[in-house]
Formats: structure tokens, C-alpha cells, sequence
């Protein structure tokens, strides 16, 4: 990886006699790049591994030179230069990984066993950016590309890849250039939060170099839309998602939750949190008011309240702060809510008239209106607010369904409905006639039950009276026969 950009640039043919003066060694001078803070991998190629000879890497830079590590087969020896801490034998001693670049560590890396074998000339580029990585929503991002080397700078042509590894435009300004370039790139977002590329390419030397760096945006997640809409009566949630948790951001930082009434400059706190370095948010609920909820949530990264029943009086502004070392971020989101009341309320009487009133609790956007339109009955009528105003009214003076809508841009944002009831006049005479009707009927009913019970008891008692005579009859004649017999 750390070779993939080497290239060999210019050959130089070293002719150095051995100190025996026999055989003439040719040493190859490479071309190597590194990235501060990260580690190169330098070969010393073609060691004979069979003779226990000691080869020892030395460093260079300008005239000054210092061994760096001298091994054999049975020993290493640490030598004195800068980067020799940081330096080990690694694949069977064929190579130096030499760890923890800086600028400091650029310069010519030779091996020689004792004669050279290999001379490496170290470009170090060292990449910063501002905030160490950590960025909010809309801040800058500034980059510092600076390079060092054994011979003179090149010029350098920079390009940046973002995390779609797309190039993007950046403002280059090239001050110190060709030690030091800087690279402004404006308004971050959140979606910005991952691995981009800075591509550093020069033609002689030959350096084709990619830098990866990583860019951490604290930001709202997608953007909810800032106004929201809504009716009277409706249950409201306004929450902002924060990405700390997907961008694995490192700080802990504090917030809160206010809301500015529409009309009123009062402010009111609604709630407090903050984030642990461990990413933990926590919530405390601020003021008093009963008319909002902090719901329960299991991911723990958004801010969240919810009006269970929401009033014209919920309406204005909730902010969102944030805040992490001084530095600031807000997300404001507009709660307009709609209402229709009538005036006098309750059933139209007939050629009554009555008016609907259509609200709205805040300021409309340019090209959004209100409408007031008759759903069904017998003419279609509708009647338009004028521009910024929050309200419409419109007289009414036959029962129907009317509805009002919201519109911005052509699109229906949201609808109230009221329907005019005709007040039932002609249904109380028809209640009053059932009474009435009614008590007919039931007084109808009586007599014919009088009546009938009267003259089924007048039978029964003439049927009895007859029975009476019958019997007396009868006895009457046994009497005389009776009589007939004794005489
Ligand atoms: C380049 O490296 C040399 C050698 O370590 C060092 O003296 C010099 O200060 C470095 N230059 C920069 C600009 O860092
Ligand atoms: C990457 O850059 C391209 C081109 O500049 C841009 O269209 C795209 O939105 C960027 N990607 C992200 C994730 O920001
Ligand atoms: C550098 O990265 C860009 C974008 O990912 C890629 O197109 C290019 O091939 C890379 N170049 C090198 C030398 O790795
Ligand atoms: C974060 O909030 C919790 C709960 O409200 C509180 O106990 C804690 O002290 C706060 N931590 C910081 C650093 O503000
Ligand atoms: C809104 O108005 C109602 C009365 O219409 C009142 O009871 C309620 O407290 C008000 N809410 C707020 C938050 O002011
Ligand atoms: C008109 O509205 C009334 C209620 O207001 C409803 O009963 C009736 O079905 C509606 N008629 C049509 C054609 O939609
Ligand atoms: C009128 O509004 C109510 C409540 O919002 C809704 O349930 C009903 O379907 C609406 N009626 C019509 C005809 O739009």
C-alpha cells in the first residue's frame, strides 16, 4: 500500500567501488511516498541471505546522514537516527517499516551490505484538517497538505473525492505552495460524514498519491420539511434525528429544545439533553407545561416531543440547539396549525346565514393561500384568502359540506371540513303531531276498551238474569208437582 505510488523517478547510476576496489555495485535510487502519522515499507532488496554479511540501513537528509539499524543473521545493532525508534526489521530483514511518518522523516534511506543496494529517496505529505475531523452542519472544512523532501517541492496538482468518490470543487490557496497548500471547501452537511480521498499528483517527480482522511459532519439526519402543518385536535410529533450514533462522532455535547409561541416573543424551554462521549443522550424534561410529551424511544438519537392534542395556541417556532465548545448549531422547525369555526354556531336556521371561518395560527409562505370550498349541495361555490393573509371567511346561507384547504404551489397541504346543518324546523311539528297522534291513538284505544269491557259485562249479567228465570222456572214446576202428588 504505502509503495503503490512509488515510482522510480530519476535514475541515478551511483558508481561506488567497493573498498577493495574490485567489483563496481550500481545502486537504484527509488522514489517512495508517505503520509504523516502513517508507516512505509522500505525494501532492501537482493540481500544474500546465505552469507552472514551486515547491511545497515542509514538516513539522509541534505549532507547529514546517521545510521538508522545494522543487522546480520545473528545480530541487530540501533543506531542513532531520528526515526530509529520507530523503525523495525520486518519479512526476514528484507524490509524497514518505519512507523509514525512525519515531515521530519523525508530524505534519502540507503542499505548497504556493506556496498549499496538500494537507495530510496522519502516524499512525506502530511494532510490536517481544521476541527480534527469533527465538523458541524454548514461549518467549513479546511485542509493543510504540506510535503517534504530531499530535493526541491514540486508543484502539485490536488483534487478531492468525496464519500460518493466524486471530485469535488474546492478552493485552492496556494500561499506557501510548493511546501504548503490550503484547501477550503465550503458548508458541510451530514451526509458529507465518511472516508474522502485527497489525490496529490505531480509529473516530475513522478508522485501519484492517494490520502484517504476521514470527515465526521454532526448534523439533523435527512431534513424534515420546516414548516409542518397541521389541524386543531390532531396529535403532533416534532422530532430531530441527530447522527452522532451512524458517524460514531467522539465529543460529548449538550442541547436544547425551545419554542417561541407565534405571536409572542416569549420563550419557553421545553426540554435539555445531552450526549456522553460514550453516545448516550439523555433527556430531562424543562418546563411545566402539560400540554406536550417526551415519548419513550430505543434508538436514544432523537430529540422528540408530541402534542397529543394540538391547539391554535401550539403553534411558533421549536428550535433545536446544540452546542459543543462554543461551537453552535439550530434546527428550527414552524408548527402552523389550522382551525374552522362558525359564527353563530350550530344548525342553520331556514334563511339563516351564518359565517365559516378558516384560520391559520402563523404566517403563510409566499404562494400559499387558504380556500374555502362547498364540497356538495346544490351550486359549487368556493372562496380564496388573499395573498398573506391567515384567514378567510365566508357567508353561508344553505346547509352543506365546506372545506377548507391549505394550498402552496397547487398542492393541497391539509383540510378542515365543516358541515352547515339545516336547524329541524318541520321535524318538530312532525314530533309534535306523533305526540299528539300518539295521544289519540292511546286515548281511542281506552274507550274502545271501556267500551267493549261495558257491554261484555251488560251480557254477563243479562245472561246471568236468564239463567236466573230459567231456574226459577224449573223450580216452580217441580213445586207443583210435587204438590200434584201429595194431594
Ligand atoms: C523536512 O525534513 C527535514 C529533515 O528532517 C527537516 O529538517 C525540515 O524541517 C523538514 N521541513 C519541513 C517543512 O518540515
Ligand atoms: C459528492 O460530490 C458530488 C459532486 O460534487 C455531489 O453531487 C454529491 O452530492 C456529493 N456526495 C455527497 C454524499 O455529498
Ligand atoms: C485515487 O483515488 C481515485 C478515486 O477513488 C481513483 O480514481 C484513483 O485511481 C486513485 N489513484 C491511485 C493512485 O490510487
Ligand atoms: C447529562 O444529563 C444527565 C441527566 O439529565 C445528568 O445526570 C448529567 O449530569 C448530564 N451530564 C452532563 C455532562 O451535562
Ligand atoms: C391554549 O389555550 C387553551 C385555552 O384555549 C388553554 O387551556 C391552554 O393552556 C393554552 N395552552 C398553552 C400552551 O398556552
Ligand atoms: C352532501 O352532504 C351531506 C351531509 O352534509 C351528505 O349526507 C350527502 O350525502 C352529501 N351529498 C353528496 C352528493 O355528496
Ligand atoms: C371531514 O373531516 C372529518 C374529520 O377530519 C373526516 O373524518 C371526514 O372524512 C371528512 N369528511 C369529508 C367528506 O371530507
Amino acid at each position: 500500500m504505502e509503495r503503490c505510488g512509488a515510482v522510480v523517478s530519476s535514475v541515478l547510476v551511483v558508481i561506488s567501488v567497493l573498498q577493495l576496489g574490485l567489483t563496481p555495485i550500481m545502486a537504484q535510487q527509488e522514489q517512495q511516498t508517505g503520509v504523516a502519522g502513517k508507516e512505509v515499507i522500505l525494501s532492501c532488496k537482493g540481500i544474500n541471505h546465505h552469507k552472514d554479511v551486515t547491511c545497515t540501513w542509514k538516513y539522509k537528509y541534505k549532507e547529514v546522514s546517521s545510521t538508522i539499524i545494522s543487522f546480520s543473521r545473528t545480530r541487530i545493532l540501533k543506531g542513532k537516527a531520528p526515526m530509529t525508534h520507530r523503525s523495525e526489521l520486518i519479512s526476514n530483514s528484507e524490509q524497514l517499516k518505519v512507523s509514525g511518518l512525519s515531515l521530519d522523516d523525508a530524505g534519502i534511506y540507503t542499505c548497504a551490505c556493506p556496498s549499496p543496494i538500494v537507495s530510496i529517496s522519502l516524499h512525506v505529505f502530511k494532510l490536517t484538517d481544521s476541527s480534527n475531523g469533527h465538523f458541524l452542519t454548514n461549518e467549513d472544512l479546511e485542509l493543510t497538505l504540506m510535503q517534504n523532501s530531499s530535493y526541491s517541492q514540486p508543484h502539485l496538482s490536488i483534487t478531492l473525492f468525496n464519500v460518493s468518490n466524486k471530485i469535488v470543487t474546492t478552493e485552492i490557496l496556494p500561499k506557501e505552495a510548493p511546501q504548503k497548500y490550503i484547501l477550503r471547501l465550503k458548508q458541510l452537511k451530514a451526509t458529507d460524514s465518511g472516508t474522502w480521498i485527497c489525490h496529490v499528483y505531480s509529473d516530475s517527480p513522478s508522485i501519484n498519491r492517494n490520502i484517504s482522511f476521514d470527515v465526521k459532519v454532526l448534523g439533523f439526519g435527512e431534513e424534515h420539511s420546516e414548516i409542518m402543518y397541521t389541524t386543531v385536535g390532531n396529535p403532533v410529533i416534532l422530532s430531530w434525528h441527530l447522527n452522532f450514533r451512524k458517524i460514531e462522532w467522539k465529543e460529548g455535547f449538550t442541547g436544547k429544545l425551545i419554542w417561541e409561541s407565534q405571536g409572542n416573543t416569549a420563550v419557553h424551554e421545553l426540554l435539555d439533553f445531552n450526549v456522553t462521549t460514550r453516545r448516550e443522550l439523555h433527556k430531562t424534561k424543562k418546563s411545566n407545561h402539560i400540554w406536550f410529551e417526551i415519548p419513550e424511544q430505543k434508538t436514544g438519537s432523537t430529540i422528540e416531543v408530541k402534542i397529543p392534542k394540538v391547539q391554535l395556541n401550539h403553534s411558533g417556532q421549536y428550535q433545536c440547539l446544540l452546542e459543543i465548545n462554543s461551537r453552535r448549531m439550530q434546527s428550527v422547525r414552524a408548527l402552523v396549525v389550522m382551525q374552522v369555526s362558525a359564527n353563530p354556531a350550530g344548525p342553520l336556521s331556514r334563511g339563516g346565514k351564518m359565517t365559516l371561518l378558516c384560520q391559520v395560527s402563523g404566517p403563510l409562505p409566499s404562494k400559499a393561500h387558504l380556500l374555502w370550498e362547498r364540497v356538495n349541495g346544490t351550486q359549487t361555490e368556493n372562496k380564496k384568502s388573499k395573498e398573506h393573509e391567515t384567514k378567510v371567511e365566508v357567508s353561508v346561507t344553505a346547509p352543506g359540506l365546506w372545506n377548507c384547504h391549505l394550498i402552496e404551489d397547487n398542492n393541497r397541504k391539509i383540510s378542515l371540513n365543516y358541515t352547515v346543518e339545516e336547524a329541524h324546523v318541520w321535524n318538530s311539528y312532525v314530533v309534535i303531531g306523533a305526540i299528539i297522534g300518539a295521544g289519540v291513538l292511546v286515548i281511542g284505544l281506552a274507550c274502545v276498551c271501556i267500551i267493549t269491557g261495558m257491554s261484555w259485562q251488560r251480557r254477563r249479567k243479562r245472561a246471568r238474569r236468564i239463567a236466573q228465570a230459567k231456574q226459577h222456572l224449573l223450580e216452580n214446576k217441580t213445586c207443583q208437582c210435587h204438590r200434584r202428588m201429595y194431594k
